[in-house]
């Protein structure tokens, strides 16, 4: 994980030239490792009080008691917020106007629908007395059986519901295709309970100032969190601040308003003071949504020859039992592999959670582990190597749509991924490699693919007559490094070196960036904040070539380039104009431009757009202990143009992580009698240290995509996580002979 690129050089580069494509590091790396970077919690306004959610210790039922008296008695303690006194709202939170409105848990009721679902909050003047005040509050309920798990409920069948994605494809016949089969592999995948967890929990500072609300809160989507809260309380969204500067992750999980963040919001409102609010590590597995556990069931029908004759993926699910999110696992099956017919469905059983949520490649990681491994069995039953094998069934065109891909640079990600690997000298067999110390050794590879979205985005530009300039888009940096990726694109939007720029994000009255979401917010925002750039650039150019006194006179638009502070002539280099010299001239002290980023229907209706990557493992097992040690991952991406190296390949190494925690570590344990998960804390719900990845690659596969957008960017920040579980398991399989189809691995599943 070392690099050997210096910061200083590229700096100094990026001065004469583009800004987009240099390794540079992030703008508020230095900020943060200072600890100058204010994150939400560290917001401390006069008179602020501190607010603790009391939680429920039980998954489903009604809280019958609690103990206000003695909550309230607590020195220190100014107020406790029940359903009994909840200031009003304005909407219902079990109302769903649009399927991104999920429901909330804000106190509406007695009820309790699920385990760490919020009952109380407890206000004081300090966070210890907050927090024994909840102690002391000592909820008594009426228990009902708590109904959790795959088997547990009544289950539902989308499409009716969830968040778009249809919940049955069907596309030429199956049975026909399995029937005529020269070898069929049916096998059935499951992958557990997950919790999103980012280092910095969910957290809100919330202060009130008559009807309009001012809150520093982490967010991967303001203006949507900003209209659900306004919808809420009834006030315009304009009324709202939300302040988000930095993120200490997401992942998904702060991708709309949660539940906890609007009871901040409630208790400033109820005790008229600012309140600050943090979940505690063990209330993030609840409330704050989860990807959900899945039972994926495959058939793969292949001919003699190892081409795929029928691919069918039924993925079953869980949801909440009041909201309607589903983990679309079994989409994965539609894009990867050319099949003459594939069905894919989804079934979703009611359980007594918290509404699941999308957690990084959503649907694509959990269906990528699964589709991932049956494929290798596949390969095996034919008796062919898993890479020629998935060479052999590629799709040259999308296999569910019929469409063409946009771009795809997968066959050069398989190539350079497996060189760099040195796949080739892998034998067939499972079982045949050790080491040194006798450990078996296992290699294994994976397919990557997540689609390159596009949601909605608006920037504003803005060029000053002293050469400088600013650009305005409320994006969001979950420390993936948006705030220097974008800088880097609006440099070059306006012809400007860095330096010049000033790049303004983190908060809501800026211009609305969309979501960090999908993998799509380099792309969105990135093109919002390029067509601000270029409308500033236009009307410079408007004015310097319509003016007689320019060098750029007559040289019309299309015929000037915007570099380094100054328009020249395309045709003629030495005829060139500062910025500065052509608002002077024209009597302006500053010229704006808007710019909105959005797909394209049109291409969109045209083409397949996704990501692409091949992964290679290598683990080694303890032949008597069944441990398993990745000892390698090296993955090779297909992902459009890259803005910043450096940071697409800490997104990549990030994603590759998440896989193999994935196959070997992550997993929520949930008591099927209580409802409760066992291992709510960062302890026992195991993630990867540096000892779990010793040796990690990350390869960048050159691609240009004319579709995409004008940029041509695809996403990377899901992308790692696919691919890489499949490859990791596939992997554990190589080394074993032991085919394990519930993850993670554990030890007991190999002796
Ligand atoms: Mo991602 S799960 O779209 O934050």
């Amino acid at each position: 994980m070392t690099s050997e690129i210096n910061p200083t050089q590229a700096l100094a580069h990026a001065r004469h030239g583009s800004s987009i494509g240099q390794p540079l590091t992030r703008r508020d790396g230095i900020l943060k490792v200072t600890g100058k970077a204010r994150y939400a919690a560290d917001n401390h306004p006069a008179g602020m009080l501190y607010a603790v959610m009391a939680v429920s210790s039980v998954a489903r039922g009604r809280v019958t008691f609690l103990d206000i008296r003695a909550a309230k008695a607590h020195p220190g303690v100014v107020d406790v917020m029940t359903p009994a006194n909840r200031p009003p709202l304005a909407t219902d939170p079990d109302a769903k106007l649009h399927p991104f409105m999920f429901r909330l848990d804000l106190l509406q009721n007695d009820l309790v629908r699920y385990a760490n679902q919020p009952i109380a909050v407890v206000i004081a003047e300090t966070l210890e007395a907050a927090t024994e005040g909840a102690t002391l509050l000592s909820p008594r309920y009426e228990v009902q059986p708590a109904r959790v798990g795959l088997d547990a409920g009544d289950s539902f069948l989308p499409p009716a519901v969830g968040v778009g994605n249809p919940g049955r494809v069907e596309r030429g016949d199956v049975e026909a295709g399995l029937a005529a089969a020269a070898h069929r592999v049916e096998a059935t995948y499951e992958t557990p309970s997950q919790y999103h967890n980012p280092i910095e929990p969910h957290a809100i500072v919330a202060a009130w100032d008559g009807d309009a609300l001012s809150i520093d809160t982490p967010s991967q989507g303001m203006a949507m969190a900003q209209g659900r809260i306004a919808g809420l309380f009834g006030i315009a969204p304009e009324k709202i601040h939300i302040r988000s500067p930095f993120l200490g992750g997401g992942f998904g999980c702060k991708g709309l308003v949660s539940g906890p963040q609007v009871l901040g919001i409630l208790a400033a409102r109820m005790v008229d003071r600012p309140v600050k609010l943090v979940l505690r590590r063990e209330q993030m597995f609840g409330p704050v949504g989860h990807r959900a556990p899945t039972r994926q069931a495959l058939r793969i029908g292949v001919d003699s020859d190892g081409g795929l004759t029928a691919l069918e993926h039924h993925a079953k699910t869980t949801s909440s039992t009041f909201d309607d999110f589903f983990e679309p696992a079994a989409d994965a099956s539609h894009t990867l592999y050319a099949s003459p017919a594939i069905v894919t469905s989804h079934e979703v059983v009611r359980n007594d959670t918290g509404t699941p949520l999308f957690m990084r490649a959503p649907g694509e990681a959990t269906g990528s582990i699964a589709l991932e491994s049956a494929i290798d069995e596949a390969a095996w039953a034919v008796g062919m190597d898993p890479l020629a094998f998935r060479l052999k069934n590629y799709a040259e065109v999308e296999p569910i749509s019929g469409k063409p891909f946009s771009s795809k640079a997968l066959r050069e990600c398989y190539a350079k991924g497996a060189e760099r690997f040195g796949w080739s000298g892998r034998p067939l067999a499972p079982r045949q490699m050790r080491d040194e110390a006798g450990f078996l050794v296992g290699w294994g590879i994976g397919t990557a693919t997540f689609p390159a979205l596009m949601f909605q985005a608006e920037a504003r530009a803005v060029l000053r007559r002293d050469g400088t300039g600013v650009m305005e888009s409320g994006t969001h940096d979950m420390g993936q490094g948006a705030w220097t990726a974008f800088a880097q694109i609006a440099a070059d939007s306006l012809g400007l070196d860095l330096e010049q720029m000033e790049f303004k994000a983190g908060s809501s009255d800026l211009p609305d960036a969309g979501i960090a979401g999908g993998s799509a917010h380099t792309a969105t925002a990135g093109m919002a904040i390029h067509n601000a750039g270029a409308a500033v650039i236009a009307k410079l150019a408007d004015l310097a070539t319509a003016d007689e006194r320019s060098p750029l006179f007559g040289a019309g638009n299309a015929g000037v380039v915007a570099q380094g502070g100054r328009l020249f002539r395309r045709d003629d280099d030495s005829r060139s104009e500062s910025y500065a010299e052509v608002l002077a001239r024209a009597g302006l002290a500053e010229i704006e431009g808007r710019g909105t980023g959005a797909a394209d229907p049109a291409t969109q209706s045209a083409y397949a757009m996704h990501a692409h990557g091949a992964v290679f493992a290598e683990v080694r097992v303890d032949p008597d202990l069944g441990q398993v040690r990745v000892s390698r991952l090296v993955g090779a991406f297909a992902a459009g143009r890259v803005i910043n190296p450096r940071l697409v390949q800490s997104q990549f190494y990030g994603g590759m992580i998440w896989g193999a925690s994935f196959a070997l570590h992550e997993r929520a344990v949930v008591d099927p009698r209580s409802g409760r998960t066992l291992n709510a804390d960062l302890a026992e719900y195991h993630i990867p240290v540096n000892a779990d990845v010793p040796s990690l690659e990350a390869l960048m596969i050159e691609e240009h995509d004319p579709h995409v957008n004008a940029l041509g960017i695809k996403g990377v920040g899901e992308i790692g996580v696919t691919g890489s579980a499949g490859a990791v398991a596939n992997a554990v399989w190589h080394a074993t002979g032991i085919r394990v189809r519930r993850f993670p691995i554990g030890i007991d599943d190999l002796v």
